[in-house]
């Protein structure tokens, strides 16, 4: 079968693509390459998947209408869509909140546009966030909890691709599913989210900044986790058009500051800890009910921090002697 994959040269979706194409999937990957971060880390990521035989590369951006319509006719085969292309990062939002809108807003609006088209197309997986739940108190967040009330511009982007998302499920019949995705980490990480920014800091002698002391919980999730969840819930469409969206999270709420910790050992150094008021945009903590997705595709994660951060360790000690 043919995956029609967004964001192929980013974190998530190297791993999602690696994933598909083990188990015997062609992948059309899609990428504006942006500069957001290193974009030699995006290209060594695809270099990878290029290495297969399953995997074409089209540079084209989710907002172009053009590009992204043509691809309708070029390929008319896709039976599903991982629309993972976006602008992340939750305090970035605040530098360059344009940018927000048009990826994650407007991108997600022309992917739709494109799923439309698609004949033959069976399910369209797109990313959400854990950020929707905003600052809501009730933990677990469950996907039934209201989330009307982001804390940031990403988050408001996300919760506005959910939205245009289900008109779209009810006006056009388009079998969806979005996956709020709680804080991934893992091999090939970003060099703009913590793990990256916290190994960084401490090989090199630098302070690492903890918001709140490090009192500030995630549910951290394991890549490898989350590209066997996208997988199975792709095999799974709703029936219907019924609006659809799940957790994908470790379903365990871990402090910062222990992440560290696990993070100092994996490295076999300290960390200089500097403390520092929380920003504005991120939330105390987030933690995934996931029965849902549980009950849909036997969605099971299996890495806890003490395994995938030494995992991440790994490939970043690697990273920075040779990348
Ligand atoms: P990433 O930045 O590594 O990957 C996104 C990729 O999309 C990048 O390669 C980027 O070049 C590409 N892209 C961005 N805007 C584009 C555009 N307009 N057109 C074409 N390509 C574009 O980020 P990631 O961590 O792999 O995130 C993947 C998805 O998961 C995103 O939708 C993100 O919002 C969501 N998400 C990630 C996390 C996380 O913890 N990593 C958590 C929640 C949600
Ligand atoms: C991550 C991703 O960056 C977002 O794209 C995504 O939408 C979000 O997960 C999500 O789950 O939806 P975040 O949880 O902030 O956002 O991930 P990190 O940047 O890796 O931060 C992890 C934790 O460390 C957060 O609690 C953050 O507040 C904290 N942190 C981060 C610090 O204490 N200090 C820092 O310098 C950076």
């Amino acid at each position: 079968m043919t995956v029609l994959l967004t964001g192929a040269a980013g974190f998530i979706g190297m791993h999602v693509a690696e994933a598909l194409m083990a188990r015997g999937d062609d992948v059309i990957g899609i990428d504006n390459l942006n500069a957001y971060y290193d974009v030699r880390l995006k290209r060594a990521r695809l270099a990878r998947l290029e290495a297969r035989a399953g995997f074409r590369f089209l540079e084209a951006d989710v907002a172009d209408r053009e590009a992204m319509l043509g691809l309708a006719e070029r390929h008319a085969g896709v039976t599903r869509i991982v629309h993972l292309a976006a602008q992340p990062g939750v305090r970035h939002s605040l530098v360059d909140p344009y940018a927000y809108v048009q990826s994650n807003v407007m991108g997600h609006l022309v992917v739709l546009e494109l799923a439309r088209r698609l004949r033959r197309l069976e399910h369209l997986v797109y990313a959400s966030s854990s950020s929707v739940y905003g600052a809501n108190r009730d933990l677990p967040f469950a996907e039934a909890d209201r989330v009307d009330h982001p804390v940031s511009l990403y988050a408001a982007t996300k919760r506005s691709g959910e939205l245009i998302s289900e008109s779209y499920a009810h006006l056009f019949g388009l079998p969806q599913t979005g996956l709020r995705f709680f804080t991934v980490y893992g091999p090939w990480g970003r060099p703009d989210m913590a793990p990256w920014m916290f190994a960084e800091a401490i090989l090199s002698g630098r302070p690492v900044t903890l918001y709140d002391g490090g009192r500030l919980k995630r549910d951290f999730t394991f890549v490898d986790d989350i590209a066997a969840g996208v997988q199975g819930c792709l095999d799974h469409p709703p029936e219907g058009t019924a609006p659809r969206v799940l957790n994908i999270g470790n379903n365990r709420s871990v402090e910062v500051r222990r992440f560290v910790e696990v993070l100092e050992g994996a490295l076999g150094r300290r960390a200089i800890v500097v403390d520092t008021p929380r920003p504005a945009t991120d939330v105390a903590e987030t933690f995934a009910d996931i029965s849902a997705i549980q009950a849909l595709c036997g969605f099971a994660p299996r890495t806890p921090i003490e395994v995938g951060i030494p995992r991440f360790a790994e490939w970043y000690l690697s990273w920075r002697e040779g990348g």
